[in-house]
């Protein structure tokens, strides 16, 4: 009792009676009936005192004292190490990637130019590499293989995409299909727009349109030629794939009475540029790099040219619009559009499905053609040797007493090469449009969470060294002299057009605006650099967005070299 006494009342002196820990001690010797037991908890006490304010210790009791200590600290770091690896064991393995800063994590990483950026960060984290964009876990894939996982093997669950906030006041709310999620409405709309806008059937019923406009730049390049002009080629490709996209998908040439060159150019902008409001939500509504404001005035822009079109359209009795994408859709207004076998909603074609999707239609043929035609004959230009065996081929082929016909592009197939070479070094959508995983998933020994953003950098896979030789890096369209590998989606180191459920349905259209474009300007034209550049020095830089445009115009002189 003595001792039990003794030791409260010398904590009492210490410290002031109200200290709640002091009290604790005294209370808690106080209240112990057995001696042994009080003794050793007087030892814990001098254990449990780190400031030694009880100063009565014996020497024996301190060296039990310190070893206790050591023991305990020891295995409650190694019952920490323990159970941190086996959490880490049993919770699933996310791919490896450079370390996240707070509330921004990877997203100035990403630079101006991303899919160069996560090239080569994905030289030090791997083909499957996680990223944190602001809050949003986000994987990027860089290999052939890596692709093939994500679009081919597990395609049904990466085919949705993640909401971006920009696009849902550019896009009528994502209500149109490249920007959905996946689900009823989106395969809906898919199916509508494979079966009626983008059959084989119905990009070989716009083939007069494609000759009729097409044969109105070779006149006018021709009549640069003979100024001895130099030519805007990006504006001339540019203004030639935006009039027929308009004529298939409008009725009217850009021509007529509007320009929508300017805006879809800034609507591909938008969709494709990294928002903060995306990825750091607190931040969505300051809008500080006013992408809001931006998306909504294109919107209103386009939405007065749709509005215009869809009355004259409803008005019309000539029959003068008979079978463009804005008739057929009208003809499905108010009409389901997707089927009620499912347990899901039906969805009815209304205005503004119709305009949400044609401005889908518009935007997504828009630059993805006039880009693919500009980066192919820079690369012409640039390989004098490549540009000769086209024409050579195009000699032999069509002849120099008539112009290249729709008919000539099966025959032509080092210009398919061409192409081919042209889509791998500069796919026109260089990290495709985001996937977004529905569920939880493994793929290459590394785990998915559900809702995780996936880019797949087309722009990487044409560059794979395994894929592609030590020689990736050099334009040579004879590598596919002998390989079957071919761009529509089967082989996952060429996808220019993605691959699986989300590939591009408008594919066999802009295969032949490209090939028929190119195979034309090279057949009828000589081209050469102003002012006596060399074609090394042509600068190839880049600009990036949803599509990856030439940074410069290209400016070329032509001279005319057909008989005719
Ligand atoms: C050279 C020309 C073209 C290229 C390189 C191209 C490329 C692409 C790519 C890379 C995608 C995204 C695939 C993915 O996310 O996995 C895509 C989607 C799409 N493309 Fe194209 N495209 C071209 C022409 C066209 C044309 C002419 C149209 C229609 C008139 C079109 C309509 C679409 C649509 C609607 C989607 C979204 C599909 C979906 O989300 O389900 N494309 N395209």
């Amino acid at each position: 009792m003595t001792t039990r006494w003794r030791s409260t009342s010398s904590l009492s002196s210490c410290r002031s009676p109200a200290h709640p820990i002091q009290y604790k001690k005294g209370a808690l010797i106080r209240d112990s009936p057995d001696p042994c037991y009080t003794s050793s908890l007087s030892s814990l006490a001098l254990y449990k005192d780190p400031l030694h304010l009880n100063k009565k210790k014996p020497s024996h009791l301190q060296m039990e004292t310190s070893l206790l200590a050591l023991l305990s600290t020891t295995l409650l770091v190694t019952l920490y190490f323990f159970f941190h690896h086996l959490r880490r064991q049993k919770s699933p393995k996310l791919p490896p990637g450079p370390p996240p800063l707070p509330i921004i994590g990877n997203l100035h990483q990403l630079g101006s130019l991303p899919h160069r950026r996560l090239h080569s960060l994905a030289k030090s984290y791997g083909p499957i590499m996680f990223l944190r964009l602001g809050n949003k876990p986000t994987v990027v894939v860089s290999s052939p293989e890596a692709a093939e996982l994500v679009l081919g093997t597990h395609d049904s669950i990466f085919s949705s995409r993640p909401s971006v906030d920009a696009l849902r006041h550019l896009s009528y709310g994502n209500k149109g299909m490249a920007f959905a999620e996946s689900g009823a409405y989106w395969r809906g709309m898919r199916r509508l727009c494979t079966l009626q806008l983008l059959s084989s059937a119905k990009v070989e019923s716009f083939a007069p349109i494609r000759r009729e406009e097409l044969g109105r730049v070779v006149r006018r390049v021709r009549a640069a030629a003979a100024a001895r002009d130099a030519v805007d080629v990006s504006a001339e490709v540019g203004q030639l794939i935006g009039d027929l996209a308009c004529r298939m998908i409008l009725g009217c040439s850009t021509r007529d009475k509007f320009n929508l060159k300017p805006v879809i150019h800034e609507a591909l902008k938008l969709a494709g540029s990294f928002n903060l409001a995306d990825y750091v939500p607190l931040l969505g509504a300051l809008d500080l790099q006013g992408m809001t404001r931006r998306a909504k005035a294109v919107n209103r822009a386009i939405d007065k040219i749709f509005e215009d079109i869809i009355r004259e359209h409803k008005e019309d009795t000539t029959g003068k619009y008979k079978g463009d994408f804005i008739d057929i859709l009208l003809t499905g207004m108010d009409h389901p559009i997707n089927s009620s076998s499912r347990d899901e909603p039906v969805h009815i074609m209304g205005r503004t499905n119709i305009k949400a999707i044609t401005l889908d239609m518009i935007a997504a043929s828009y630059e993805s053609s006039s880009t693919a035609i500009e980066w192919a004959l820079s690369e012409l230009i640039r390989n004098p040797r490549v540009m000769k065996c086209l024409q050579q081929e195009l000699e032999a082929v069509v002849g120099s007493g008539r112009t290249v016909e729709e008919s000539d592009l099966p025959k032509l197939k080092y210009l398919e090469m061409v192409v081919k070479e042209s889509f791998r070094l500069y796919p026109p959508g260089p990290l495709l449009i985001p996937h977004e995983s529905t569920e939880g998933v493994e793929i290459g020994g590394y785990y998915i969470p559900k809702r995780t953003r996936v880019i797949v950098n087309a722009w990487a896979l044409g560059r794979d060294a395994k894929a592609w030789a030590e020689n990736a890096e050099e334009f040579l369209p004879e590598r596919f002299e002998n390989s079957s590998v071919d761009v529509r989606g089967r082989d996952f180191q060429l996808i220019p057009f993605g691959s699986g459920r989300r590939g591009c349905p408008g594919m066999n259209m802009g295969l032949v605006n490209v090939r028929l474009v190119l195979a034309q300007l090279v057949h009828c034209f000589d081209w050469e650099l102003p002012q006596g550049t060399s074609p090394s020095e042509l600068d190839m830089s880049e600009d990036f967005g949803l599509s990856m445009p030439r940074a410069k115009h290209l400016i070329l002189r032509p001279s005319y070299r057909l008989l005719v």
